[in-house]
């Protein structure tokens, strides 16, 4: 049940961690799907590039979200959801939270197993996390590929969740996440 200590909304950095990580892995996808019709050359590496730039800052960015989320707890889910629903929007974002560690980290392996090295928009580079390996990059491809179904049923998911939410429930779940907008107190 809401307590009068709970907040009503996300807080504005929740907010923003929440929709720049989205846009991040939006273009995620569709650098690595560009990526993977285009024949070996620079522009694919080019690409690859980018999508390993962009990765490894969704890791930096979901240490960061996680730590602020363990010091700034979300608000209640609305009274009116069932157990079944409560519990499909905790494991939803549970999962959300893991595959953000688990999508960088089998990249950064994968690439490390090549023994490519992975940099940062080309202003550093991150060291290799594990020796060169055939198998370990065979078995590092095909769960990062896995993994990426896995994020993106989740996503489809999350979305039509918030939409129905917002158009058949009516209540305030996806507006409390919008910047710019205000939330009724709950009483
Ligand atoms: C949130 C972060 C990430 C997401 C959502 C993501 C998603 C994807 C997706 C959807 C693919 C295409 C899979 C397919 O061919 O079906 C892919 C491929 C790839 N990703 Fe990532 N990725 C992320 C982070 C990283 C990072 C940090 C690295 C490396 C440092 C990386 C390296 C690669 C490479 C090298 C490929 C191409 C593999 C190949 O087909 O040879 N990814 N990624
Ligand atoms: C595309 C990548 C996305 C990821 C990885 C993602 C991830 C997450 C996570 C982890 C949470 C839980 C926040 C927390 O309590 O700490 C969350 C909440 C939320 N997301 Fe997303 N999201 C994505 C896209 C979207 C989109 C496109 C929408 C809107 C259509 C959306 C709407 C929401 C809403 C309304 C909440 C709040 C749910 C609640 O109050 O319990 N998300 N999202």
């Amino acid at each position: 049940m809401p307590n009068k200590s709970s907040p009503v909304r996300y807080t504005a950095l929740a907010q923003a961690f929440h929709w720049v990580i989205a846009a991040l892995i939006v273009t995620q996808f569709a650098l690595a799907w560009t990526a993977d019709d285009l024949p070996l050359g620079l522009h694919k590496l080019a690409l690859l590039a980018r999508h390993k730039s962009f990765g490894m800052t969704v890791l930096m960015l979901a240490i960061l979200r996680l730590l602020w989320r363990f010091a700034n707890p979300p608000p209640q889910l609305p009274p009116g959801m069932t157990p079944l629903e409560r519990n499909l929007a905790r494991a939803t974002h549970v999962a959300f939270y893991v595959l953000l560690f688990a999508m960088p980290l089998t990249g950064w392996m994968m690439s490390s197993a090549k023994n490519y090295s992975v940099s940062w928009f080309g202003l550093f580079t991150w060291p290799n996390l594990i020796g060169q390996s055939d198998a370990a990059f065979a078995l590092l491809k095909s769960t990062h590929d896995y993994l990426s179904y896995a994020l993106l049923a989740i996503v489809i998911l999350h979305v039509i969740a918030a939409l129905k939410h917002h158009f058949w429930n009516k209540d305030d779940v996806l507006v409390r996440m919008l910047p710019f907008t205000k939330s009724e107190k709950r009483p």
